[in-house]
């Protein structure tokens, strides 16, 4: 009796309709993972992770690809080019063919697409309790550059003394692109522009300019600042966080401790990975779940 060898696994380019497919996938993938580690889901339900997938799966921004074996679907993952560094994504496999090498395929997509773009480096955020992630991108060269902490709740001061938050608007894209330059040595403005035009995006001004911004204040958004008082504005200026929260980088004290005496509550430790341009931070940011 001969058994079928298993079908080789091929990886493509994700067309719009893998979206729903996918999503299912991804819903089902970080539930599981976290709910076995008691960690509430990245996406609050399978509709909320199908809008993110068919967006990005539709965005001119984004390189993604889904790995397929014998016509069935599993798993997908993103690259957000829409910066001179790029994010990886969110990148999930089916529960039942994790652990295969799947995984590492579609990471190994994304990173040859990266080069071929000639991006000045990549970057991910990935669950600080997960082994599987942790390990996959540490042995393909990604190096663990800053615990975070995701955080949830609503600070105790609604506003910082000196500090005013307003909504950003399209003409405050280049000078918060300089900030992003000055803290990380490359601008995002081109998603800051798109978060404006969602009307998720912050600036805050001190002593009459433009002292920080956030892309949003969620788990999907941004910030970076010329210090922490000017994150701290920004962060009390938000009834809630969207999404599990957001991500406070853990050694910077300061914001942590503030965060924390401001009743913030931590919801999970998470980790900042990079390949190839990192900069050491110069001045206050938060990242997003891609970096
Ligand atoms: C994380 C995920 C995308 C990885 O995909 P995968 O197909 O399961 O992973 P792969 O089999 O390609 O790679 C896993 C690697 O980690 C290694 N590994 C797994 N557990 C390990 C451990 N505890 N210590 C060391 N290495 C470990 C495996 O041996 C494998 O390495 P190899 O390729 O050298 O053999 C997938 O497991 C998943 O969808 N998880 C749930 C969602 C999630 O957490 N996504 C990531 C968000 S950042």
């Amino acid at each position: 009796m001969s058994s079928q060898p298993p079908p080789e696994v091929m990886v493509r380019i994700a067309k719009p309709e893998d979206a729903r497919v996918c999503a299912e996938i991804c819903y089902s993938a970080f539930s599981t993972i976290n709910q076995r580690h008691g960690f509430p889901p990245d996406f609050p339900g399978p509709e909320a992770t199908l809008g993110a997938l068919s967006t990005k799966f539709s965005h001119p921004g984004f390189y993604c690809v889904v790995a397929e074996a014998g016509g069935r679907i599993l798993g997908s993952n993103c690259l957000d080019e829409r910066s001179p560094v790029a994010g990886v994504g969110p990148i999930t496999i089916v529960p039942d063919s994790q652990n295969r090498g799947v995984g590492r395929k579609l990471m190994v997509a994304v990173m040859g697409r990266a080069r071929e773009r000639a991006a000045a480096g990549v970057r991910l955020v990935q669950a600080a309790f997960h082994n599987r992630s942790l390990s996959l991108y540490a042995s393909l060269g990604f190096d663990v550059r800053e615990p975070l902490s995701c955080m949830q709740g609503r600070t105790r001061q609604r506003d910082v003394p000196g500090c005013t938050v307003r909504a950003a608007n399209l003409p405050d894209v280049d000078h918060c692109a300089g900030l992003s330059l000055q803290v990380h040595g490359f601008q995002r403005g081109r998603e800051l522009a798109e978060a404006i035009q969602h009307g998720t995006a912050r600036v805050v001004e001190r002593m009459g300019r433009i002292t920080g911004y956030a892309s949003a204040l969620a788990f999907f958004g941004h910030a970076a600042a010329e210090t922490n008082t000017d994150l701290q504005a920004l962060i009390a200026s938000a009834d809630s966080f969207g999404g599990p929260g957001i991500l406070v980088p853990s050694r910077n004290s300061a914001l942590f401790q503030w965060c924390l005496a401001q009743g913030l509550r931590v919801v999970q430790p998470m980790t900042l990975m990079s390949l190839g341009l990192y900069n050491d931070p110069a001045g206050a940011w938060l990242p997003s779940i891609l970096f």
